[in-house]
């Protein structure tokens, strides 16, 4: 199987030779300019590695995997809206280059040629791909909105933020190893293994995105950092902080949360991680979902040097910085 940065080459290059020939330029410029941004380009690779464990034309299942970076892409104009969010990717979001209509209208649109290029499965493949699919994109809708009503509770617990972030991210990594599974004809057992793989790494990988969110460099990570503290986002640390907090902490967080979105607010957020320790009981739980992504990876049915390309991928995730 080819390394992880052969396939983001293969899926970089697809994604800059999408045509986007039809009118109005207004509605499909965003959508160019989106996708040009960059990004890790996660999805579509892990579809593809999924089907390099069983056979090596990846070119077959080359648009179901530009499907769902689309997809992807769509979520991040309409949550960027939602989470108030300036910048993406190092650049301004869509909402603030153009307008919250534009975000919401080419939104829909990538969701609507994401939905175009999935169907473009072959046929043998095609219903089980889009019920997947499908029930994944209800899945995530139902992630933001769980996420979204989480910012104005104060009783959210740990159970209910992970079953948020695997509703909001988990479930399209692993819908997208699936679909890569699904149209390898891949044994079910492997099919499904590779799906809670991607549960697992996906729960890893949001809890990373949540710590990078306070913890990361601005230059690197591409978004403001602080964003989730502004928004009162109830994230792994967030809980855990006003779980272990003694009371003055409490008092003092909780002083905070009721304040508006300010600079100073990120501060002293932070500052009260720091004292409570957060980051390291963060990166444990991070380290304990990688652990379980590997045990799955470990159980495909396949030798383990066919395994590695995947294993050494999912392995560059845990420490990144963007
Ligand atoms: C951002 O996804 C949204 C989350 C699920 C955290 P990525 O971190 O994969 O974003 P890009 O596509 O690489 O920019
Ligand atoms: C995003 O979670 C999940 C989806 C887009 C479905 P976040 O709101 O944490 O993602 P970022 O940080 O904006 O990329
Ligand atoms: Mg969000
Ligand atoms: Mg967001
Ligand atoms: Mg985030």
């Amino acid at each position: 199987m080819k390394p992880a940065n052969e396939i983001l080459s293969i899926v970089n290059q697809a994604l800059a030779d999408m045509p986007f020939d039809r009118q109005p330029i207004r509605l499909y410029e965003p959508v160019k300019y989106v996708l040009s941004l960059g990004g890790k380009r996660i999805r579509p690779v892990l579809m593809l590695m999924a089907y390099g464990l069983y056979r090596d034309e990846l070119e077959t299942i080359l648009p179901t995997a530009l499907g769902i970076e689309t997809y992807h892409n769509y979520t991040l104009l309409h949550d960027d809206v939602m989470d108030k969010a300036d910048v993406r990717r190092g650049k301004p979001t869509v909402h603030k280059v153009w307008d919250e209509n534009t975000a919401i209208l080419s939104g829909d649109s990538m969701l609507v040629l994401a939905y175009q290029l999935m169907s473009q499965t072959d046929d043998k493949h095609l219903r089980a791909v889009l019920e997947l699919f499908t029930e994944t994109a209800l899945e995530i809708g139902e992630g933001q909105q769980y996420d979204l009503d989480f910012e104005s509770r104060m009783d959210v617990r740990e159970e209910e933020y992970i079953e948020m972030i695997r509703l909001k991210t988990s479930v399209l990594l692993a819908c997208a190893l699936k679909i890569g599974a699904i149209q390898a004809d891949a044994p079910t057992a492997d099919a499904d293994l590779l799906y809670r793989f991607g549960e697992s790494l996906g729960l890893a990988f949001q809890l990373q995105d949540d710590l990078l969110d306070v913890y990361g460099d601005a230059k690197t990570f591409g978004k403001r950092i602080g964003g989730d503290i502004l928004e009162n986002k109830k994230t792994f640390m967030l809980i855990n902080a006003l779980r272990l907090a003694n009371d003055s902490q409490r008092a003092e967080l909780e002083r905070w949360l009721a304040a508006p979105p300010t600079q100073e607010k990120i501060t002293a957020v932070t500052a009260l991680y720091d004292a409570i320790g957060i980051r390291a009981l963060a990166e444990q739980k991070i380290n304990d979902y990688f652990d379980l992504a590997f045990t799955c990876l470990d159980r495909v049915a396949l030798p383990s040097e066919r395994k590695q390309p995947l294993r050494d991928f999912a392995l560059s995730l845990m420490g990144r910085e963007n």
